[in-house]
């Protein structure tokens, strides 16, 4: 729209330049004019005026100088400067102004000369009577009006002037045929009345009476008349003039009015000098000299002219007349044609507006064609969808059924193993059969808590979930579920209590939902609680007293903002290391007190501990009539009632850890799953030391401290992966010498190798046959030990022997380097080395004993003996100077521990080999 607005303006103003351009004036004409103030030169611009408009490409622009010749001359400079296309000039006086009229010349502009000349013939053309002419011809008629005889007074127009100048020469020439006439006195008038009227009485005291005055133009004598009128004395001259100009104010009228005796007509030319202008501007040809005729007017023609002039007169005002009309008829005319263009772009815009109308039509007509196809489409797609979601639906419920059917069918197995297992344990069993069978039943018992689970949600979903409320006191049923914890809280070291603010409350609630929500609220916090946390269960009335808050809190580890916020979706379990169970017992929870008409929330922040508050409402007018149990269904409930949960919370046996020192070897296993972890350190525990890691980090930090003989770890554990820690084992001085076992339950060849990689010795795949993997731990440890003998007898000869592995080699290198060094040092201690490698002394003790067999001090005493008897061999070394420099602080200790070892003294050692030799 905004774009054929533009349109539209840029049209119209088109057309208004196009108009203004058409008005424009092609020519500029300037007429530099001697005076304009007196009627002859208004009669002239008239007719220039009048013949002007028929030229509509010419301008003319006309400057008067008032009779003043340097005035004219600036007005010839302005127009030189100003560039006109062409120059008329009527000189006020001849002589000056020739020079500019050349300029102009010069300057390319093409100058026309009126009326009076200039002094020379440099000029485009000429327009004008022949003055000589008239002078001649008034001298003529002066002569046959005086009858020969008389006397004359000549009247002068500018003397400068050229008509002045020529009508003198001829009027004088003409007088020398009447020898008896003679012209007596002149007067000069410089053309204008008042100036020979006020002139004229000193001459005609000078002269006295004349008989006939003969003036330059009629106006002058005119003058003269006026002024012997008014003394009465106008009869006795005769009067001739020049012009003849029509009108009231005119030559004929002065001579029809009998004032004066004739007039010589002086034709003004207005209309011939435009025309001869147009000619010249337009390059046509042209006549230079253009002399308009002059004839006498006097009582024998005067009657005839003025009737002729006066209906010239007539026929130019009526062509004035005309001309204005024309003019009016041209602005209606422009102005109808400008209304015509804004009509004419109107319609442009209208026509443009409908066809972008119709186009808009059509595109809207298009599109909605196509929405019809697509919302057709997206029906069909809606429909199938529909579709395929009802068979969805079905599926799911399928397989829902046919989970609670299977779900159903696990519970009888389950409870056969249950009962059994139970018996077993109560029988007199071994205290590691006990054991066996207690993890039997705890996974008996949480598949049977997992399916109860399932249950209860197919039943929520299926609305058969009924609430079976009892008024109860809530603080003692709470304190019955926490007891089952206590063992649990006592064996972590963790506080847990139940706080109440009233010691009884008193609410409506279903006993067994109650005890799942509020056991599974306990198992997590119990599970994500470090040892020697604290765990509370606080129990108050709302400020409104009509509900009561049950707050379970820990300070364990928290969950993340993310999982607080999804924590009652079902199915929803966070990432592998913090999920709260498996997802079902928190959404199962918030059904359970929603069917309460309660509300559950939790707040919990990572690391920091997590608060579960439960709200529920007091009274029962909040529940149906069949939610609430009658007395005997009740007391039948509590019988049955065997707190499903509360037998899962077996603490296990007391752990009979063995020093560490009764057994030979130490084997760190780093597992997340307690129970697997459980069952490996029982069996092992049997036969070696077990130091355990729930996690990476704590297995690495502990791998630094301890130096186990052996490392089993899992893959995927918290914190930090297997991999990572055995690779991080394996590049240390300290552990690079201890075997790792990787357990995973990824089989995958990337796997295998990926754990190979990183350094691991073994790498075997869960689920695993424990018979395999304690063979395989008692091959690596044996094997480790036949490389300790190696070492050790390589050491015992020379420390620069290859090692196997690189860092063990590396080891020996530098230990052995730190002893050679240090050997003449009697105070040399283990400290002293481990500080040299920059190892802890318990570090070194064990990497040195792993490694190389012996203790520290044994290998340095080794190494001062190996050294003695090179000296004792090679050198002529006192056997006192060889104790010091072996570092022994006395040469007596020094012959004992040689003797010990060599099994000869130092003295007879030295006698025997030098008498060999
Ligand atoms: C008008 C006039 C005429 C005369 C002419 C001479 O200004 O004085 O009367 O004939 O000029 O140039």
């Amino acid at each position: 729209m905004r774009k054929l607005l533009a349109c539209l303006f840029v049209l119209v103003a088109f057309m208004f330049s196009c108009e203004s351009m058409e008005q424009e004036a092609s020519y500029t004409i300037g007429f530099a004019q001697c005076t304009g103030g007196d009627a002859w030169r208004q009669a002239m611009h008239d007719e220039m005026r009048r013949e002007i408009s028929f030229y509509p490409e010419l301008d003319l622009i006309i400057k008067d100088a008032n009779n003043n010749t340097s005035l004219q001359a600036e007005h010839i400079r302005q127009f030189i400067r100003q560039g006109v296309d062409l120059l008329i000039v009527s000189p006020n006086e001849a002589e000056p102004i020739t020079p500019l009229v050349e300029e102009a010349l010069e300057k390319g502009i093409p100058v026309i000369i009126v009326d009076r000349r200039t002094a020379s013939s440099f000029y485009t053309a000429y327009v004008g009577a022949d003055n000589y002419e008239i002078g001649k011809l008034a001298g003529n008629y002066v002569g046959e009006l005086l009858g020969g005889q008389g006397k004359v007074l000549e009247i002068w127009g500018l003397k400068g002037s050229s008509p002045a100048q020529d009508r003198h020469r001829g009027f004088v020439e003409a007088l020398q045929g009447f020898k008896d006439i003679r012209v007596v006195a002149e007067v000069r008038g410089e053309w204008e009345k008042e100036i020979a009227k006020s002139r004229f009485p000193d001459v005609y005291q000078q002269v006295g009476e004349v008989d006939l005055v003969f003036a330059h133009n009629d106006v002058m004598a005119l003058g003269v008349y006026e002024y012997l009128k008014s003394i009465g004395q106008e009869k006795k001259f005769k009067f001739i003039g020049v012009d003849g100009l029509s009108g009231p104010s005119g030559g004929l009228q002065f001579v029809t009015e009998g004032i004066l005796d004739a007039t010589f007509l002086y034709p003004t030319g207005g209309e011939e000098i435009i025309r001869l202008a147009s000619k010249i501007l337009h390059k046509e040809p042209y006549d230079k000299e253009n002399i308009l005729n002059s004839t006498v007017i006097d009582s024998r023609n005067v009657h005839i002219m003025k009737q002729q002039t006066d209906k010239i007169l007539t026929q130019q005002k009526s062509i004035e007349r005309q001309q204005e009309k024309i003019a009016e008829q041209i602005e209606i005319y422009q102005s109808q044609r400008v209304l015509l263009y804004i009509l004419l772009g109107g319609m442009v815009v209208i026509i443009i507006l409908g066809a972008l109308a119709g186009l808009a039509l059509r595109e809207k007509q298009e599109m909605n064609r196509v929405l019809v196809t697509k919302n057709r489409e997206i029906i069909k797609q809606r429909d199938e969808i529909e579709k395929m979601a009802r068979k969805a639906d079905k599926a799911t419920e399928a397989k829902f059924k046919f989970f609670t059917n299977i779900s159903h069918e696990f519970r009888t197995p389950l409870t056969l193993i249950l009962g059994p297992v139970d018996d077993i344990l109560r029988s007199n069993i071994s205290t590691d059969l006990k054991k066996d069978m207690q993890l039997i039943k705890n996974n008996a018992n949480r598949l049977l808590h997992l399916v109860t689970q399932l249950m209860d949600f197919r039943k929520i979903e299926n609305k058969k979930m009924k609430l079976q409320t009892a008024e109860r006191d809530i603080v003692a049923f709470v304190h019955t579920i926490a007891s089952s914890f206590k063992r649990l809280a006592q064996k972590r070291r963790i506080h847990f209590a139940v706080e109440s603010k009233p010691e009884k409350v008193k609410v409506y609630f279903d006993a067994d939902k109650l005890d799942k929500v509020l056991f599974n609220l306990l198992s997590n916090a119990f599970k994500f609680t470090d040892d020697g946390g604290v765990i509370s269960v606080k129990i108050t009335i709302s400020d409104t007293c009509d509900r009561v808050i049950l707050m379970v809190e820990d300070n364990g580890r928290g969950m993340s903002a993310e999982h607080v916020k999804h924590a009652f979706d079902r199915f929803y379990t966070g990432d592998v290391y913090n999920n709260l169970s498996t997802g079902l017992g928190l959404s199962l929870s918030k059904e359970f007190i929603s069917l309460h008409k309660g509300e559950i929330a939790v707040v919990s922040e990572r690391w920091k501990g997590t608060r579960f508050v439960i709200t529920l409402p007091l009274g029962k007018e909040h529940l149906q009539a069949e939610e609430i149990l009658l007395q005997e269904q009740e007391e039948e409930m509590v019988a049955l009632a065997s707190l499903p949960y509360a037998q899962e919370i077996e603490v296990e046996a007391a752990e009979g850890v063995e020093a560490a020192a009764q057994k030979q070897y130490t084997i760190l296993l780093i597992e997340d799953n307690e129970e697997l972890r459980g069952f490996l350190k029982q069996r092992l525990q049997k036969e070696f030391t077990v130091v355990e890691a729930p996690d990476g980090l704590l297995g690495l930090s502990l791998a630094f401290d301890v130096v186990p003989d052996l490392i089993i770890s899992d893959i995927m554990l918290p914190n930090k992966g297997g991999l990572e820690v055995t690779a991080t084992l394996k590049k240390d001085l300290r552990t690079a010498h201890v075997p790792v076992i990787l357990l995973t339950a990824k089989d995958s060849i990337e796997q295998k190798i990926e754990g190979i990689q990183s350094g691991a010795d073994l790498y075997v795949t869960k689920p695993f046959n424990y018979q395999y993997l304690y063979e395989r731990v008692k091959s690596l440890i044996q094997s480790r030990e036949r490389l300790k003998d190696q070492y050790s007898s390589e050491i015992s000869v020379d420390a620069s022997l290859a090692a196997p592995k690189q860092l063990d080699k590396k080891f020996i290198n530098a230990f052995t380097a730190v002893v050679q060094k240090n050997l003449a040092n009697p105070q040399l201690s283990a400290n002293d080395i481990a500080e040299s490698l920059g190892m802890s002394r318990v570090q070194l003790y064990r990497k040195a004993k792993s490694i190389l067999g012996y203790s520290i001090n044994d290998y340095v005493v080794k190494a001062r003996l190996k050294k003695a008897k090179h000296l004792l061999l090679n050198s002529d070394h006192t056997i006192t100077e060889i104790a010091t420099e072996v570092g022994f602080s006395s040469p007596a200790y020094f012959s004992t521990a040689f003797k010990n070892h060599f099994g000869v003294s130092p003295s007879d050692f030295k006698a025997s080999h030098t008498v060999k030799e």
